[in-house]
């Protein structure tokens, strides 16, 4: 991907879709820190091998099970400013709802040519992108994508986001809130073939200072 077309696609991203943590008052520019959610049990169990933020490519071969998107955002403190070089991680189920870890499928996934787990770096503008497939529900859980996003001088972010119109709970084990719905992103469709993925979505994610 050049500089170029990432940059142009990082440009969707907009503050206006950002929640600030003083609804109503335009003196306070303070952003709330994105909320944390749960790790789950299947956190990648080696980071070995193709790694990269292309979920859906791998060794030059592409998964074409389910449905490609183009998952970028940024990362920003809460003054709104670029968190620039945060470690972004991301892990999900593939196409058929299972994860590539030792206590689910294993390398089930990556055997069918899904990566299952991928990292990058944010860029200058604090800018992080993957491709991937939105990930389909399972056990009772609304589709999720998993976060770890870790920049030196700020807290470590563990969360999930969700999809809308889908982010409830089936079962009632998990918590829900209002902090669900920070979590939860809209699709849209791509039109830019180029791209390689059919929707994409917009995740903002706010880190707090330690
Ligand atoms: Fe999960």
């Amino acid at each position: 991907m050049n500089r170029v077309r990432r940059d142009t696609l990082l440009g969707v991203a907009t503050l206006a879709s950002l929640p600030l943590s003083n609804h109503g008052s335009a003196k306070t520019s303070a952003l709330a820190p994105t909320p944390a959610d749960s790790e789950g049990p299947f956190y990648p169990a080696a980071w070995t091998g193709d790694v990269d933020g292309d979920l859906i490519v791998v060794n030059g071969k592409r998964y074409d099970a389910g449905v490609s998107l183009l998952l970028l955002g940024r990362i920003l403190d809460v003054r709104a400013a670029p968190i620039i070089d945060a470690n972004v991680e991301i892990w999900q189920v593939d196409a058929t709802g299972v994860y590539r870890h030792p206590r689910d499928d294993g390398d089930g996934p990556l055997k069918r040519g899904f990566q299952g787990f991928g990292r990058t770096a944010s860029d200058t503008k604090g800018g992080y992108r993957f491709r991937t497939i939105k990930p389909v529900n399972y056990g009772g859980r609304p589709a999720h994508v998993h976060f770890k996003v870790e920049a030196k001088g700020y807290r470590t972010l563990t969360t999930q986001m969700y999809f809308a119109g889908e982010n409830q709970e089936r079962s009632n084990w998990g918590s829900f809130s209002q902090e669900r719905d920070r979590l939860t992103v809209k699709t849209e469709s791509l039109r830019d073939p180029s791209v390689g993925a059919q929707l994409s979505a917009n995740f903002e994610i706010v880190l707090a200072k330690t």
